[in-house]
Formats: C-alpha cells, structure tokens, sequence
C-alpha cells in the first residue's frame, strides 16, 4: 500500500486507499476485549501486533466494537502536527465512550505517548495509560493497575529492546503479506524529524530471531514479507557487540549487514517475495543493490526518500547528502537493477528558508529520477527537533501548500507515465484478494509494487502472469496470461 507512512497527508488518490488508522477485526481468544488502533507508520502498525500479542498473554481477546471494549488503545503518531490532531480527535470520540461505558481503561501508546509524557495524561483526562514505544512489556502491569483505578506512565527508552522474542498477533491481515520489524529507533538526526526523540537509539533486531519470523509466515501462507526499519541500510548486528547467546550459529565476531539480512530471508523460500523500508540515501549501498539483483524474490522497489531536491536545503535538513550523492544513488539503482525498478520518495515542502529556485531544484530532480510514486508533505514544525530550536520557519502556509501542490502535480504525471511504459507488459503477479472497487476483480502487486486488477478468482497467495493492457495513475489493468 504504501512506503513507511500511512498518514493524512497522502496524494490525492492514495487517500481513498490508505488505511488511516486500523481496527482489530477479529474477534478471539480470551475474554476480556481489546480494542486497538493504530495510526502512523508500518512499524507503529507492527508495534500493535506484538501490543496484541502481551495482551493475548494475559487473557485478552480483540474486537473491532470500540463499545464492547474492556481496554482501548490507541498507537499514535507525532510526526506532523496533523497528525496528532487526529489523534485529539479520537479521544474527543473516545470520551463519548467512556461516558456510556465507565469501566473501560484507555490508554495512548506509540510516538504521541513518549513526546508528550505526563502532560498527556494532564492535558487528557479520560487517559488511564501512557505508554512509549520501548515499555510495552509494562502494558498488562499497568492495565491491571489502572483496572483498580490507578493511572500509570512507562515513557523509558531503552538501547536493547527489540521484542526480539514476541511473536506478533497479525492484525487485519489479508494472509498473504506481513511486516517484520528489523530494527528499532533512529540515530539520524534530520533536523525537521521528531523520531529520534519518540523512538529513541537505533538497535537492530537479531538475525535468527528475523529469519525465524519469515520462515513461520511462509509456513503459515503468508507470501511477502516486508522489512521495516527507519533506516534499513544501518542494520548492523555483530555477535560480539550484542548479546552472543542469541546468535547461536555464527561464528563470534561476524557482522551482519542489511545486505547480508536481505539473502538470509530470501533464502527462506524462493516464493516468499521480500520487500524492505525504509532506505536512507547516505546509507544505500551497491551490496544491498546486487543482493536485490541476485534474488528474484527480493522485490524491485526501493523507497528511497530525498525530502529536497537543493543541497543548501539537504545541509539544513542535516540529512548528511547533497543532489549530487542522491543522483549518483539513482544511477547506481538504474545501472545495477535496470530501469523497471521502482523508486519512490518522501518529499518535504516550504522547509525552513527555502527559496523558489530551491523549491525549483526538487521539481527538477523528481524529472530526473522519475519516481514511480511519493509521499509529500509540506514542512510542519515539531517541538524539541534541531530545526525548531535553529531555524524559523518563516515560509507562508500558502506558499507551503502551492509548493506542495506543484510537487504533487509533477508526482502524478510520473506515476502516470510510469504506468504507461507498463502497458503491454506481462507480470508476475502475488495474489492479495478481491479488488477494492469491485468483487469481481481481484488484486496484487508486481514485484515494482504495483497494483494490478485483473478480472477473475484466484487463490490468495497464488502467483499468476498478468499482461497489462491498461493503466491509471495509481493502478494497472491487466488479464491473466499463461
Ligand atoms: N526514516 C524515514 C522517514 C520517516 S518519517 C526516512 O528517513 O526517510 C516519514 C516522512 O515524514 C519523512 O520521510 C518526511 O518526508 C516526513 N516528515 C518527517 N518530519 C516531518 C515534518 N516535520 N514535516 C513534514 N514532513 C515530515
Ligand atoms: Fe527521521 Fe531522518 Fe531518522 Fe528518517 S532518518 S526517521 S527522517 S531522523
Ligand atoms: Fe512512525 Fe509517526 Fe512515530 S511516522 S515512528 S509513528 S512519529
């Protein structure tokens, strides 16, 4: 659906698909219910996996009635000021519930949670629990606590923690593709970004424990698995510098790097197809790109986001490349993978100081690289980052939004003329189920991440050759072939 974001600010068309926030649709186990929700990126929809999954432990079923809850939880997202308005929202609508329903416990987790601590249950008072992304151990403690009418806060990050060990309740799922998160926390400090303070150190996650995970869902049915860090190009584990014990079968100072992690996953099944996000451009290397090209069940999509397209505005933003590194990055994806590789980014409007030209400089490098696809923004300040302690973010909300529009613009006439060098295309397509539009249609995506709707029924997780014989800016339409 999507690269690391599943937010509001999405183009256009993407709107009307992307899931803004996620119930638990299910009903099972236990007694006591669970309602949860989840905005912001795959990994805070991953985090509710494994939130369900401790809470599973403790006797807790899901449901997706938020009035037949016994504990509600929402997952937030800080990452623009949008997006915790939205969550306000929820909790104004909360509030209405806990009015009918007095007995039930609610508690914000996720990003929200770590930036506003105590002030949230201050500023919320119908908030039982506040819980950061670090402490979700703490959840049933708290719960119970807060059951007995006590309010509880866990907001500490720590260095090691990876839920290495918890296997993630899967949400929503359509049984064909999953995400597995590989790493935690940032250590970038983009100057506009609040996740380095919401999530904490970079750690990554231990290979065999990740391989394992990919290897249950293969067995399970699931057909795609989706790698997630902030960072994916970082992943680094050293059996010295971690915990030894958990690496039981490596030889004692071997690292493994995200382009090793990518064959060992691969490696699981040739028909488990592999997709990773995100890619930081200072950090993408040829290993990473030959490894993609070794393996037909890595996926040929790299999200690969430039936030601008000015090396004045890049330096400001602290993201440690300039055009010329980013270019040299895309060429080298072009080279090694070829042309049909997607490439998708993330783009920032009106940051703090940019000027026409510079705004002119991030159209010019969306013609050069012709993204397939973009999630943009325009700059929204966040409290405590680098860049509102240094710079004043002094361009005008119209201006911001002209800017973004004019970048938006530009996206879709690529996505547009992506599509059509596809037309005419035959691809080999993973089955994820009926069509959003229509039953009698089903979807899936090719290995460049593109939807394709094709009349039909097919099983789920089936792989079919789809030749493409038309196409719009966000789907192409194809009929199975041979
Ligand atoms: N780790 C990823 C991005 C995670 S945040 C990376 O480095 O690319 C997802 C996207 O949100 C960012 O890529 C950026 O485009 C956008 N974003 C982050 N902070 C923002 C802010 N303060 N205002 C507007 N957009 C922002
Ligand atoms: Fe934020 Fe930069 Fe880290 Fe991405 S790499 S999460 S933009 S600080
Ligand atoms: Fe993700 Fe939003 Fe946090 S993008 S890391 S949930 S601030």
């Amino acid at each position: 659906m999507q690269g690391l974001i599943a937010d509001i600010d999405l183009v256009e068309e993407e709107k009307a698909e992307a899931c803004d926030y996620k119930v638990s649709a299910d009903e099972k186990f236990g007694a006591k219910k669970l309602y949860i929700e989840s905005y912001g990126c795959q990994m805070n929809f991953s985090d509710s996996e494994i939130v369900t999954s401790i809470l599973k432990e403790e006797g807790f079923g899901t449901t997706s009635q938020v009035e037949q809850a016994d504990v509600i939880l929402i997952n937030t997202c800080s990452i623009r000021e949008k997006a915790e308005q939205t969550v306000r929202n929820r909790l104004n609508y909360f509030r209405g519930v806990k009015k009918r329903n007095g007995e039930v416990t609610i508690g914000v987790l996720g990003c929200m949670a770590e930036r506003l601590k105590s002030k949230l249950l201050e500023e919320e008072k119908i908030v039982d629990l506040v819980l950061g992304p670090d402490a979700y151990r703490d959840l049933p403690k708290l719960v119970k606590q807060a059951e007995e009418g006590e309010k509880g806060i866990n907001t500490f990050l720590s260095r090691e923690e990876t839920y290495a060990d918890i296997a993630p309740v899967r949400l929503n799922s359509n049984g064909v593709t999953a995400f597995i998160s590989i790493m935690r926390g940032c250590d970038n400090m983009c100057s506009f970004c609040v996740v380095p303070f919401t999530r904490g150190r970079e750690r990554s996650r231990d290979p065999q424990s990740i391989v394992k995970e990919a290897s249950d869902l293969f067995n399970q049915g699931f057909r795609e698995v989706t790698l997630l860090g902030q960072n994916v190009d970082s992943y680094k584990w050293s059996a010295s510098e971690n915990n030894k014990a958990r690496l039981e079968k490596s030889n004692e100072d071997e690292i493994v790097s995200f382009a090793n992690l990518l064959e060992m996953v691969a490696k699981v099944h040739p028909d488990l197809r592999v997709r990773f996000s995100t890619s930081h451009p200072k950090d993408i290397t040829d290993e990473v790109l030959h490894t993609m090209k070794k393996y037909d069940n890595i996926c040929k999509n790299i999200h690969l986001p430039a936030q601008s397209g000015n090396s004045r505005v890049l330096k400001l933003m602290n993201r440690t490349y300039d055009r010329e590194w980013y270019m040299g990055r895309v060429d080298a994806i072009r080279n090694i993978l070829g042309e049909n590789c997607g490439i998708t980014s993330d783009m920032i409007a009106g940051f703090c100081s940019e000027t026409e030209e510079e705004h002119q400089d991030t159209l010019s490098l969306m013609d050069y690289v012709k993204y397939d696809f973009s999630y943009m923004f325009f700059y929204s300040e966040r409290p405590g980052t680098l860049a509102a302690k240094k710079y004043e973010d002094d361009i005008p909300l119209e201006v911001k939004k002209r800017r973004l529009q004019e970048i938006m613009e530009k996206q879709r006439e690529y996505s547009i003329k992506r599509n059509q060098r596809d037309v005419g295309k035959t691809f080999k397509v993973l089955v994820e189920g009926k069509s959003k539009r229509s039953d009698e249609q089903m979807q899936g995506r090719n290995s460049a991440n593109k939807v394709v709707v094709f009349d039909g029924d097919y099983p789920k997780g089936s792989y079919l050759n789809v030749e493409v014989f038309d196409c719009s800016a966000g789907t192409l339409f194809g009929k199975v072939v041979a």
